[in-house]
């Protein structure tokens, strides 16, 4: 079993579509190992997404990260971090596929519904920067 990092990001939270998302991940097999909701500030934003720093769309990105609410999740499930990457589509909504999350609930790239994990190292690095071993269990 492979574990995943997962964000309902803050456009889908305010638009209310929180549960129909998490409706889809119980549907697609994924175990649900770690909910909360946060409301992040801009600095909690950047060392989040750190890898990101120099790239020119960096401050709106934590800017849109920190503007409400959103849930952060650790899901478990086998190849876990493709599966979630397929099940949200590609980065741009325009461009993701038809039945993905990011196809349905997304607005455009920079307000794109979800986030996920892209490999082994990120998600062991994402899962640890909120989510503490107990809360895991
Ligand atoms: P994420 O990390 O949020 O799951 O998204 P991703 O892997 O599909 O894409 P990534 O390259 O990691 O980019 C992180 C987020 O930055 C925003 N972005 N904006 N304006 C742009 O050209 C641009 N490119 C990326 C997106 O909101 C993306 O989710
Ligand atoms: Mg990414």
């Amino acid at each position: 079993m492979e574990q995943t990092f997962a964000i309902i990001k803050p456009d889908a939270f305010a638009a209310g579509n929180a549960g129909k998302i998490l409706a889809r991940i119980y549907e697609e097999g994924f175990t649900v190992k770690g909910l909360k909701k946060l409301y992040l500030s801009k600095v909690e934003a950047e060392g989040f997404y750190y890898v990101h720093k120099s790239k020119p769309f960096f401050d709106e990105l934590t800017e849109f990260m920190s503007s409400g609410p959103c849930i952060v999740m650790v899901l478990e499930a086998e190849g876990a971090i493709a599966q979630w990457r397929t099940l949200m589509g590609a980065t741009d909504p325009e461009k993701a596929e038809e039945g993905t999350l990011r196809r349905q609930f997304g607005t455009y790239v920079g307000e794109n519904a979800t986030h996920g994990s892209d490999a082994p190292e990120t998600a062991a690095f994402e899962i640890g920067y909120f989510f503490s071993g107990l809360e895991l269990l």
